[in-house]
């Protein structure tokens, strides 16, 4: 037990400061640290936790970080309907939603009326209960009277707090002492990017709020944890609230520590509303997540009762959306790709068009139920479309534009790839090459698969690399790759001794990898980065894995019986026992237990500090091989850091260093301390 002065002191200055470094990433996006340390911070919290476990509060950061398995949501009654908004594409309907609104107050007697304008984030709606000032439950929409209890879920987002603070609170309270805020949980596009990345081809998330909306009803609230969802406020509602104006209670909720979106704006005249509108209409691309228009709230909320709602929607706000941005081009030409699990694709090849600030050349066709749906021919004109960040589609043909040249897309009958015949099951969308193992096509979607970033992390293998590899019969799969010998390697093209080389050493770096990254690795159908991670801890070997029943494996949180059903059929492949004794000979991790590669103690009791970019090590990699070796990565220099490792285009800290006299390294210095 590490020896702790003062416990309480200490958990509460970490929990301190992990909110402020919450606050500094998601709302002010002016991170301090990077996340390596920051989950530093977050274990030397959760390990103080773990040894005064008397000293664990509902409000601390360690609570986010989820752990919780619920099996099913029980369902909860909002305190009032979550109504949803009127929507219009159209500036005059906007017009006429302020007039409609400033005759009804004109029958009150209110000759003022303010209007608020919020951006709409393009996400879930979740009601969040406060009582007391703590946390106490927070809900889906569900259908506006009942929704889900995900509280879990919810706690794991670092931009809702976990307790508000009471001062502030104390006064809308109530007799119920309840507050309740509402708002939208969103994925940024860069964590949603990420996420898709760690996803397989065929589960990937169309847009972030897909992936949103699929994040919070995971059962397992460590993995929405590590998804990093955001939430914006935009309802403030205690008991005794009528005399603010929702301008005043955004202001509030970012006080208390909401995210409110920022871009809020007070609007006296439809001009300034317009204003508003056609502003963001360009800018909102640069944002670091979606939205998808402009909410206008009557900001005097004394008002808001009296002009009522429909059965859905409210009479004191409407929600204008943008236009999804369109272009006209040509379809020039259809390919079929296949995937690496033998699946086709058509994609269409369009003339170039500019859209959305980006040249789009091609766009997927998904299968031929949808080439089917739009009626699309080769040659014809089509209108592409672009939502957020997601892939462009052909939304429809000109038909009245159709050339007399135009030739229908027929559907293939034999595999680009290898010419088998390929095959339709029923009540499937897609053509299949049945040819699995021989197709070359699918056997390099396989192997770039296996390489990739989230999975061995072989980042010398590239696409024409493979390609050659697959061509010439060097590799069947992408256990061979760990067979090839320097001499066949320096024959291919473009292909000297020194990248041969390098070749050789990134595979046999990727040996070090966990049994979980090469769970993910295999290509199992329907197995990402999080069910790779959830079958390792449930099945510690791929022997155990192999041997579990569909039942078994249907019973590991959210692994549902399509999941169990693809891992069942990939073990009962009848060259798996081949791929196996290749795996093992080729000494890869087939077990969580196995101990890893037994390293030596040379950073013993070191602290390190890494500033500016290593030239063959990231970040993360670079740490790892210190704290392997006894060592303590650091964030910041002081006279105690032991040492810093300069790299390229070193920060201010490398300067401060010199100053007080800490020893600099080289990566190359660094590079030799390691073996
Ligand atoms: S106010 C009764 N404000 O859009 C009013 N909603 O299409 C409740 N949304 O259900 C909603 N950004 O999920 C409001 N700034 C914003 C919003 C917003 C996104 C969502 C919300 C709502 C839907 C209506």
């Amino acid at each position: 037990m590490t020896n702790i002065i003062c416990p309480q002191e200490e958990i509460a200055k970490l929990r301190q400061e992990i909110e402020r470094h919450n606050h500094l990433y998601y709302i002010d996006a002016k991170p301090e640290l990077s996340d390596f340390d920051f989950d530093r911070l977050l274990e030397q919290l959760l390990s103080l936790e773990r040894q005064f476990p008397e000293l664990v509060t509902p409000d601390s950061p360690s609570q986010r970080v989820g752990g919780t398995i619920t099996r099913e949501f029980p369902s909860v009654q909002h305190r009032e309907p979550m109504l949803s908004l009127s929507n219009t594409y159209s500036l005059p309907d906007v017009e006429e939603f302020c007039n409609r609104v400033r005759k009804l107050l004109l029958l009150e007697g209110v000759q003022e009326q303010e209007m608020v304008a919020e951006l709409k984030f393009d996400g879930v709606a979740v009601s969040l209960l406060y009582r007391d000032g703590l946390l106490v439950r927070g809900a889906t929409r569900g259908d506006g009277r009942q929704g889900d209890d995900i509280t879990a879920n919810l706690k794991t987002i670092a931009t809702i707090p976990l307790r508000i603070e009471s001062a502030l609170v104390a006064d809308l309270q109530g007799e119920e002492r309840e507050v309740e805020v509402r708002g939208e949980v969103f994925m940024r596009k860069d964590d949603f990017e990420r996420l898709n990345e760690s996803r397989p081809e065929e589960d990937r998330f169309a847009n972030p709020r897909n992936a949103t909306a699929g994040t919070l009803k995971l059962q397992d609230s460590a993995e929405v944890a590590r998804r990093r969802m955001c939430f914006v406020a935009y309802y403030l509602k205690g008991l005794r609230d009528e005399s603010t104006v929702h301008f005043s209670r955004l202001e509030l909720l970012s006080r208390l520590g909401f995210f409110t979106g920022d871009h809020y704006r007070l609007c006296h005249a439809v001009e300034d509303i317009n204003a508003f509108i056609e502003d963001w209409a360009a800018k909102r691309w640069q944002l670091p997540y979606e939205t998808d228009g402009v909410v206008l709230k009557l900001n005097d909320v004394r008002f808001r009762e009296k002009l009522g709602a429909t059965a859905k929607s409210p009479r004191w706000a409407i929600a204008y959306k943008y236009p999804a941005q369109q272009a006209r081009t040509v379809l020039n030409n259809v390919l079929f790709q296949v995937g690496r699990l033998g699946t086709i694709t058509p994609v269409a090849e369009l003339q170039p068009v500019l859209l959305a600030g980006s040249t789009v050349s091609r766009s997927t066709l998904h299968n031929f139920d949808e080439i089917e749906r739009l009626n699309v021919m080769i040659h014809d004109r089509v209108i592409i479309e672009k939502s957020g960040e997601v892939i462009p589609k052909v939304v429809r043909t000109i038909p009245e534009e159709r050339p007399a040249d135009a030739r229908p897309i027929l559907a293939p009958t034999h595999c680009p790839s290898c010419g088998t015949s390929l095959v339709r099951p029923e009540n499937e969308v897609s053509y299949y090459c049945p040819n699995e193992e021989q197709c070359p096509a699918q056997i390099k979607g396989r192997v770039l698969h296996f390489a990739s970033r989230n999975a061995m992390d072989i980042q010398t293998l590239g696409d024409a690399l493979v390609e050659q590899l697959v061509a010439r019969g060097l590799i069947k799969g992408p256990a061979d790759l760990y067979f090839l010998q320097e001499p066949q390697l320096e024959k291919l093209e473009r292909m000297g001794t020194k990248s041969a080389q390098n070749i050789l050493h990134a595979l046999e770096k990727s040996r070090q990898k966990s049994y979980e990254h090469l769970l993910y690795a295999l290509g199992i159908r329907h197995v990402g980065r999080a069910t790779a991670r959830e079958l390792s801890q449930a099945c510690p070997s791929i022997d155990t894995l192999r041997q579990a029943s569909e039942e078994q494996l249907a019973t590991i949180p959210d692994i549902g019986p399509v999941v169990a059903r693809s891992i069942i059929d990939y073990f009962a492949k009848p060259t798996w026992p081949d791929t196996l004794e290749k795996l093992r000979t080729a000494g890869l991790p087939l077990s969580a237990s196995e101990p890893r590669e037994q390293v030596n103690r040379n950073f013993e009791g070191l602290s390190v500090l890494f500033t500016g970019g290593l030239e063959r090590y990231d970040r993360q990699t670079a740490s790892e091989l210190v704290l392997e070796r006894g060592g303590r990565v650091v964030g910041s220099v002081s006279k105690k850091t032991g040492m810093v490792v300069a790299g390229q285009d070193p920060g201010s800290k490398l300067q401060k260093a010199l100053k007080l006299g800490v020893r600099v390294v080289t990566e190359d210095e660094f590079e030799s301390m390691l073996s």
